[in-house]
């Protein structure tokens, strides 16, 4: 390709997204399930399940950035994880880590920026420096916005806005709404327009109660191994036909791509 035709190529792509922009969601939040079960049935360890699941989360970021979503949130561990095998906790880890040190350049170069939510002080020290590390390198970027949720769990995260709040010796008439958004791990993230989860389970699992107040939910029985670009696209284009009310009984938002 000579550099004009690379130009307009680029250019044509820009122009795709902001079309997009429109009518996709702006957070997008995943619950990505099913990896355990997509290993068994290959009769392999499930920590195959989780190599083959990285993959898919991969293709998650690059759809994620083709299709302009500002923000992409991934329930990759949970406080409750921690009830699983030694051996299995240890592996994520250290897979995450990996990962995060391999991919970090590549996310910083393609303009994400990626951040964490999530209790950190009872991870690895290793893997904590790791997220310090392309917490500090992506910071500045203005792309895709791409948060982690590791050592995750709503009911934490509101017990710690809680326990913030009462710290900060906050007087009773100030407590409101918005504070405790503030003092959420998500603070200054507008809540996620769509959750899904794959793997045919239609649970929250403890990941963003407060924030999915009034999110749509989409559930695929798909395994988060096989999710694929087009899988992504379903939800995308599921959400498009939802009408969002937020309790009124019309809103803006419903008119794009709604059906009536
Ligand atoms: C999701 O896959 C990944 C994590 C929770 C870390 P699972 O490991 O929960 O897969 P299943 O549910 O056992 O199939
Ligand atoms: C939810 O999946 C957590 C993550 C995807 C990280 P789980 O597999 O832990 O959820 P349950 O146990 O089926 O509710
Ligand atoms: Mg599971």
């Amino acid at each position: 390709m000579s550099k004009q035709e690379k130009r307009l190529a680029r250019e044509a792509m820009e122009k795709g997204k902001k079309k997009m922009e429109k009518v996709v969601p702006s957070h997008i939040g995943i619950i990505m399930d099913g990896n355990g079960r997509w290993a068994v049935r290959r009769n392999l360890p499930r920590i195959a399940g989780h190599k083959e699941g990285l993959k898919a989360v991969r293709r998650a970021v690059k759809s994620a950035d083709r299709y302009g979503i500002r923000y992409l949130t991934l329930y990759s561990f949970s406080t409750e994880n921690w009830k699983r095998p030694k051996e299995e906790v240890r592996f994520l880890f250290s897979l995450m880590e990996q990962r995060l040190r391999v991919e970090g350049e590549n996310l910083h170069k393609n303009n994400v920026r990626v951040g964490f939510i999530g209790k950190r002080d009872v991870l690895p020290a290793s893997l904590i420096s790791t997220m310090k590390d392309i917490e500090k390198m992506t910071g500045k970027n203005t792309g895709l916005t791409l948060i982690f949720a590791i050592n995750y769990g709503s009911r934490q995260e509101i017990t710690d806005a809680v326990r913030k709040i009462v710290r900060s010796k906050a007087a009773e008439k100030d407590v409101n709404e918005k504070l405790i958004e503030k003092n959420l791990y998500t603070g200054g993230v507008p809540d996620p327009d769509l959750i899904i989860r794959t793997s045919g389970e239609k649970r929250l699992s403890n990941f963003l109660l407060w924030q999915a107040a009034y999110s749509e939910l989409y559930f695929t029985p798909v395994l988060w191994p096989d999710f694929t670009e087009e899988e992504f696209l379903k939800a995308i284009r599921y959400y498009q036909k939802r009408k969002r009310k937020f309790g009124g009984i019309h809103s803006p938002s419903s008119l794009l791509g709604g059906e009536e």
